[in-house]
């Protein structure tokens, strides 16, 4: 599998702060925000150009733009939006596809409860959000979804994966790449990761 842990010190200091139990919620979803900031900035660098004619107010001239059709956020909700918000602050014109999906505590399968996706989903890059990758039990089942619906040009985006969880995607979705800020210990029991910041969700909802 293909995994980059970005390792932007102004990723991994707000990363720490975000993991800090002390930290307000407040805090916690101006930190996502601003770490998604950083995130897309990197996952988005190899995005290939083409010259397009514009015309300043002094001249005529061929400038550099994102090729090909808008790139679709897919976020795993409720958690994935705190990325999202991010990513949408860099990439305005972005499609969203919306994908409602929480662990069955006790089997950690995922349960769906909404999916929403932009209709034409081929050609088009799709960087799948979410902060957690833990069993990936709900990473593996929202990128099954977006596959059948077309999608083959595919990112996933976290902020913490666990060992278990890196090996279950990449087996499950090799042709995806992952980009993570840290890749932790384990995961415990429950399916948490471990040391990780908690339950992503709760710390930015509540
Ligand atoms: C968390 C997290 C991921 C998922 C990760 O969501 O945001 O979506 O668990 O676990 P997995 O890799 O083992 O599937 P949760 O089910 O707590 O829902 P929430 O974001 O709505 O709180």
């Amino acid at each position: 599998g293909n995994v980059t842990v970005l390792d932007h010190p102004l990723i991994q200091h707000k990363l720490t702060i975000m993991r800090n139990k002390e930290t307000s919620i407040a805090g916690f979803r101006r930190l996502l925000r601003e770490i998604a900031h950083l995130m897309c900035y990197e996952v988005t660098r190899d995005l290939e150009l083409e010259l397009i004619d514009i015309e300043t107010p002094m001249a005529p001239m061929k400038s550099p733009s994102i090729k090909g059709k808008k790139l679709v956020f897919a976020s795993i909700l409720r958690a994935g939006n705190g990325l999202l918000d991010g990513m949408l602050d860099l990439v305005p014109a972005a499609r969203v596809a919306h994908i409602g999906m929480y662990r069955d505590h006790e089997t950690l399968e995922p349960v769906e409860y909404y999916f929403k996706a932009p209709s034409s989903l081929e050609d088009r890059l799709v960087i799948v959000v979410d902060p957690m990758l833990a069993t990936a039990n709900s990473a593996t089942a929202a990128i099954e979804k977006l596959k059948e619906r077309g999608a083959t040009d595919i990112r996933f985006l976290c902020l913490l994966a666990a060992p278990e969880g890196i090996k279950h995607f990449t087996e499950a979705h090799p042709d995806v790449p992952v980009f993570t800020a840290a890749i932790d210990s384990h995961l415990n029991e429950k399916g948490y990761i471990v040391p990780g910041l908690g339950d992503a969700g709760d710390r930015m909802y509540g």
